[in-house]
């Protein structure tokens, strides 16, 4: 397999850096997954300014222009038989003497790689999933795309544990994301989200939802939603590059609403399947 890395494409198995890279060190990086249909990455232009804003939050230059990148990713894809692949991008601060206060100037580590896309399966769309419910006890900035995913990485495998596919996570009493992707709740045929913060990754499938939503002529707000309106909704979703969106048919062993994947689930996901491709011709 075919990645990158600071500036050459090479065999995965060969691609090394040194153990001193802040990355390694101290997870000092961020990263972006990018869905690609028909070897056309989804929302681009999304993923390289959301890039961005997690560089500028951490202080770090961005080593490629957006038409660069735009290069580097078409070319990775080109190289890949899959025609629907997921791509990884990873800009570290570089490699430099141990030490938590970062150096001037370091010249950041980028590394890419694809992988085949793997979206759920006919029956996880078809029945939905288990979630269960877990302290975000992460730090207060969760709209950085960080690297450092210890938190996430516990929460995960909370969830993987218990026989579920995600942990739901509550701040304070409310709803903020899953441990790898954004939750969507529905009531009285109502789509609610909470509102972008440092609280939560603003996701690029979040947006896409909430166009397809407005598109569609469903009504959604962008609100705040409490545990206990949590545990009352009619249909609760999850929604990322990988996953697209996907129904959470029960939540800590209950059902939600009435156990399977509810009717406004079913009309974004068409959504969903009908514009994630590029237009032909
Ligand atoms: N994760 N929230 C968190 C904490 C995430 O890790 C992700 C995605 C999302 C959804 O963002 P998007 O719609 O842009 O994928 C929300 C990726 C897929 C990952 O870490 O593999």
């Amino acid at each position: 397999m075919i990645c990158y890395l600071n500036g050459e494409f090479l065999p995965l198995a060969e691609a090394k850096i040194p153990v001193l890279d802040r990355g390694f060190i101290f997870g000092d990086g961020v990263y972006e997954v990018i869905p690609v249909y028909d070897r056309t990455p989804l929302r681009l232009d999304g993923h390289l300014a959301r890039l961005q804003r997690s560089l500028d939050a951490i202080r770090i230059g961005n080593p490629n222009t957006a038409s660069r990148w735009t290069e580097l990713i078409r070319e990775l894809i080109a190289q890949h038989e899959s025609t629907d692949q997921s791509v990884y991008v990873h800009v570290t601060r570089g490699v430099a003497k141990r030490d938590h206060a970062f150096p001037k100037d370091l010249a950041p580590t980028v590394f890419m790689m694809s992988n085949p896309l793997s979206t759920p399966s006919a029956e996880q769309i078809e029945r939905g999933v288990a979630a269960i419910t877990g302290t975000d006890n992460r730090w207060y900035r969760c709209d950085i795309k960080s690297t450092a995913l210890l938190a996430n990485v516990l929460l995960r495998q909370l969830a993987i544990d218990a026989g579920a596919a995600e942990t739901v996570l509550l701040r304070d009493g409310f709803l903020t994301e899953g441990s790898a992707a954004n939750i969507f709740a529905v009531k009285g045929g109502v789509i609610r989200t909470p509102p972008k913060s440092h609280l939560i990754l603003p996701g690029i499938t979040y947006d896409f939802i909430l166009e397809l939503a407005a598109a569609g002529g469903l009504p959604y707000e962008q609100c705040d939603v409490s545990e206990g309106e949590l545990r009352n909704v009619d249909e609760l979703w999850l929604t990322s590059a990988t996953r697209e969106v996907l129904a959470i048919t029960t939540l800590d062993g209950h059902p939600v609403g009435n156990g399977a994947p509810g009717p406004i689930f079913r009309r974004m996901h068409a959504l969903y399947q009908a514009h994630k491709r590029p237009k032909k011709g």
